[in-house]
């Protein structure tokens, strides 16, 4: 089984070695444990797999290596059956007809294999991809039709299959095609000139082409170099629709950079700015979205939101319930995507659900938005990814327009989302109580967001100094109060993702009831310490900390700096309005976070057991 993985396939005249080696090494952010690749050259496949990381499958492909002009390629991430070279992918069919990738999970695969194995199919792997390669197989073999019977036995083979998947097909019998079908398990066709690509993920492919075709779930295509066919399971024939990517080549290379994530962090003002482009009205009072497909009548009518999200995702939805709260007074509920989809939570009837998330392909999230769907709530969708599963099913949404994310932990998408979250603060408010003095004041406020977010990445060097001061500590606590306290979650987040070191975020006066037994010397304490109208409450905070021994750093407005005096570092960011605040102090995090992880050798952009876009349960 194969559940967080990427697919690769070409077909046409370039090095196939280096195109499939160079779209794994570009999606190796999303996590994984194998490698490989297959081609098919001479009417024999060529097979290459190796454990670990897509340098060690490189270092075994010498480049003048003639693999043929068509191949498929993929990084797994072990689920069930043990990291091995023989449960890697490509996965051969028992008489070497098929070489298939595959992500996803095929749920039934006990059962076909107990068939199979009476029919005399034997196994090698302990995969259930290797069950639908010789599923595939079998069908071939009983195929009388000699028109199609690749595609067709594929068709019929995945009609058994209970599960998700991606996947990508070779048969030895059709030397210049490529099968693919998907389930679940995003996949895209890249369209070249007398060339096609497959991949799970566009930044695989995007050196190559923007013209994608991305497929649908239960569609199947035929691919060749000039040519793409898309059917349905029902034998529907679909037309292929291109569109075009709007990503730079510059956005997935590092730039000079030594981490994706510091670039990434860097990127910030940029992101930011990308977020709001376009989406404010013409007298700046208020802000819009041209992908709602809802009227401001029917928006009028909502009388509760409901967030649902994974991670930190989850994190910039519990600050759009501080937003949505307090500038549109409408209730907010956030809930993690993978309890609400089990928790038959009763809602009202003009509850409007939003999904929030980076990839648009997290399982637990997409199956969240399917049980709103399923229970008639209007769903919407806040997402990094045009044309992702969640984008696509969901009835309208945001796109966040950050560029592609490659470091694991997220960075400039979570702000994203904060400030796509406090536009739609905005733009309820303004449906409802917020005055147009109100409102003209808080566009304004968020105009500035690039620039101050840029004047705290200038303290780049000072945090990266005062991170040297925490980096050997083995946990830490992060405290805030009111919209500061899911700050504080993605901050001890953020610390637990790239350095390992155990933090907790938590509500600054609740660390009272529980969280100060941790409290020593031991265990430095990082508070948010912003707000001007709550600030007595939460120095009080830091005075029972400091009493217990622990060091303290803090991050706070630029004007209360020097009352901090007696605070071991400080940490001082502009005085914003309310609205951008949450953005702007979780920048130090972010940076904190990172030069930790530095400074402790870790494996920031891949942080260990970590997958960028989680497609399992
Ligand atoms: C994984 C990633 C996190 C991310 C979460 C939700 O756990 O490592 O960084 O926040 O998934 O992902 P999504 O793409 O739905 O925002």
């Amino acid at each position: 089984m194969a559940a967080m993985c990427s697919i690769i396939g070409y077909v046409g005249e370039k090095n196939l070695g280096q195109v499939l080696l160079d779209g794994l090494s570009r999606m190796e952010y999303r996590g994984y444990d194998s490698a490989g690749i297959s081609g098919l050259k001479d009417g024999k496949f060529v097979l290459l797999k190796r454990l670990g990381r897509v340098k060690n499958l490189a270092d075994a492909v010498d480049s003048s290596m003639n693999l043929g002009n068509v191949g498929i390629g993929h990084t797994r991430w072990a689920t069930h059956g043990k990291v091995s070279v023989r449960n890697a992918h490509p996965q051969i069919s028992c008489n070497g007809i098929f070489s298939i990738v595959h992500n996803g999970v095929i749920e039934n695969y006990e059962s076909i294999k107990k068939y199979l194995v009476k029919q005399g199919y034997k196994f090698s792997s302990d995969t259930d991809t290797e069950v639908l390669v010789n599923l595939i197989e079998y069908h071939y073999n009983k195929e009388r039709e000699p028109k199609n019977k690749f595609l067709t036995s594929v068709q019929k083979a995945l009609l058994h299959v209970v599960g998700t998947y991606g996947i990508a097909v070779l048969s030895k019998d059709n030397p210049d095609e490529i099968v693919v079908a998907r389930k679940s398990s995003p996949l895209l066709i890249g369209v070249g000139d007398g060339e096609m690509f497959v991949a799970s993920d566009a930044c695989a492919i995007v050196t190559h082409t923007k013209n994608v075709v991305y497929l649908n779930d239960g569609e199947l295509a035929r691919i060749t170099r000039s040519d793409i066919f898309i059917t349905t399971m029902k034998n529907k024939e679909v037309n292929a629709i291109k569109c075009e990517l709007d990503w730079q080549t510059e956005d997935v290379s590092l730039k000079g950079y030594e981490h994706f994530m510091l670039k990434e962090i860097c990127e910030q003002p940029q992101s930011l700015e990308n977020a709001m482009r376009g989406r404010f009205s013409d007298d700046m009072s208020t802000s819009k979205f041209g992908g709602l497909q809802l009227s401001p009548h029917e928006l009028r009518q909502i009388d509760r939101i409901l967030f649902c999200a994974c991670g930190t995702a989850w994190h910039a939805c519990l600050v759009a319930e501080y937003f949505i709260e307090k500038y549109a007074r409408i209730p907010v509920e956030v809930e993690y995507s993978s309890e609400f989809r089990y928790r038959n939570m009763p809602l009202e009837k003009n509850t409007l659900v939003f999904i929030v998330s980076q990839s648009g392909e997290t399982l637990d999230s997409l199956a969240a938005l399917q049980e709103a769907k399923r229970k008639g709530y209007k769903t919407l969708a806040i997402t990094n990814v045009v044309g992702s599963t969640i984008a696509r099913e969901s009835e309208g949404g945001i796109y966040q327009h950050s560029g592609p994310e490659i470091g694991v932990a997220a960075s400039k998408t979570f702000t994203a989302q904060i400030c796509i979250a406090a536009m739609l603060a905005l733009y309820f408010g303004r449906l409802h109580d917020m005055s147009f003095d109100e409102g003209a004041a808080f566009v304004q406020a968020l105009l500035q967001l690039p620039e101050k977010v840029a004047q705290v990445l200038e303290k780049k060097d000072e945090i990266r100094l005062i991170a040297e001061k925490y980096a050997h500590y083995e946990d830490m606590l992060f405290l805030g109060r009111q919209s500061m306290f899911p700050i504080a979650l993605e901050g001890a987040l953020k610390l637990k993702e790239i350095s390992y070191i155990h933090a907790e975020g938590y509500p600054a006066a609740e660390m009272k009831h529980g969280l100060i037994a941790l409290v020593s010397e031991k265990c430095p304490c990082l508070f948010l310490a912003t707000q001007k109208d709550i600030l007595g409450k939460t120095v009080s905070n830091i005075r029972e900390v400091k009493a217990r021994n622990a060091r303290v750093v803090a991050i706070v407005s630029e004007e209360d700096a020097t009352s901090f005096g007696y605070i071991d570092d400080v940490i001082a960011i502009p005085d914003v309005h309310d609205a951008i605040r949450p953005i702007v102090a979780t920048i130090p995090l972010q940076l904190f976070a990172y030069y930790i992880a530095k400074i402790r050798g870790c494996d920031i952009d891949k942080p260990r057991n970590l997958a960028k876009s989680v497609t399992v349960e």
